[in-house]
């Protein structure tokens, strides 16, 4: 992905597949130094999920925005590379989030069990207490210069980086020059939506919302949360409305749409075969996401869905021959299977 003439020696230039296996393993790896597993609205796997997403979407809206792919690509790719050093929201005397010149939200900083060179990094820079998109670019600045990357190639990624967290307190002006480059609008967009809009963004939700359930009432009631859905996604309209790029504002409202359904289906589930429908259908999809809830892996219970989960379900209404709502079951999981399908295309930025 990246083109001749990136390299200062081209001696040093290796195959450049190479140096994204290399550096997908070393954020795989950075990801695991924590031992703890939540914070606010992230958990272990999600990182790396959202990361790999949040890449795909940066390819999908860099070719139709005709942006870099080789700098957005690796940008994309260590974008949150620092994030694991975000703990909690740090709140003043009053209660309200603390908040640094920029009007980003302070955090209180966790330290990893482990070491690599991206944590070395990070302590010889003495990055504690800044936002994890400053501390991702400085640290993304120190590895991609030990591959003998162009210094211009490796200050615009880094710029990329440092701007897929858009500041709150910039004049216009400001604004407007921090975002002059495409891929700097690109990855802010392909990162808000990723965690707001879409069905990536539902499956999010549901996670917070039953972890927080969990947490404070013992349990997971899906009757309880199917109304809130609907309050969430127009709850996330400004996010959509507000992206920089139209071709990702196009993608964000079409997701918003597609999120609209799903809400409708749901209330539909929830307020008809009740029973049924938690066995066969998306009440019993969602219920069988929360199962996962300490940690969930997307792409792991994606597969579990489609190699256990449905086609259990299949044999089962097979047995069923002649029963009154054998119909209504195959229906039920007919909503699960394009639910499966949807997310895969979301996933891999497709939709
Ligand atoms: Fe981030
Ligand atoms: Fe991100």
């Amino acid at each position: 992905m990246v083109s001749h003439g990136t390299f200062q020696n081209m001696d040093k230039e290796m195959d450049i597949e190479n140096i994204r296996k290399e550096l997908e393993e070393l954020v795989q790896e950075t990801f695991t130094l924590w031992d703890h597993n939540r914070v606010g609205f992230q958990w272990r796997h999600y990182t790396w999920n959202h990361t790999l997403r949040v890449r795909a979407m940066c390819l999908k809206l860099g070719e139709r925005e005709d942006a870099d792919l080789s700098k957005l690509t690796i940008a994309a790719l260590l974008h949150d590379i620092t994030k694991r050093y975000d703990g909690s929201i740090l709140t003043d005397g009053n209660g309200n989030r603390r908040t640094d010149e920029f009007g980003f939200w302070q955090n209180e900083t966790l330290h990893p069990a482990r070491e690599n060179t991206v944590t070395r990094y990070y302590d010889a820079a003495d990055l504690y207490g800044k936002i994890h998109s400053f501390t991702g670019a400085c640290v993304a600045r120190r590895l991609l210069a030990d591959y003998g990357l162009l210094e211009d190639f490796i200050e615009d990624v880094a710029a990329i980086i440092e701007a897929h967290v858009k500041p709150v307190k910039l004049s216009p002006q400001q604004l407007a020059q921090l975002y002059e480059p495409m891929e700097n609008q690109i990855i802010s967009d392909a990162d808000t939506m990723d965690a707001n809009v879409g069905y990536v963004a539902f499956y999010r939700n549901i996670h917070i919302h039953s972890f927080s359930r969990i947490q404070r009432q013992g349990a997971f009631d899906v009757r309880d949360y199917v109304p809130s859905v609907t309050r969430w996604i127009d709850m996330k309209q400004p996010f959509a409305d507000g992206l920089f790029t139209e071709s990702a504002r196009e993608i964000a409202n079409e997701r918003q749409e597609r999120k609209r359904e799903l809400a409708r289906q749901l209330e539909l589930e929830s307020n008809g075969y009740f029973t049924m429908n938690r066995k066969y259908g998306l009440l019993g999809m969602i219920e069988f996401f929360v199962s996962g809830y300490e940690d969930p892996h997307m792409f792991t219970q994606l597969e579990q869905l489609k190699e256990r989960w449905i086609p259990t379900r299949q044999a089962w209404i097979e047995d069923e021959k002649g029963s009154a709502q054998r119909d209504d079951a195959s229906e039920a999981l007919g909503r699960v299977e394009n639910f499966v399908g949807l997310l895969e295309c979301e996933i891999q930025a497709q939709l």
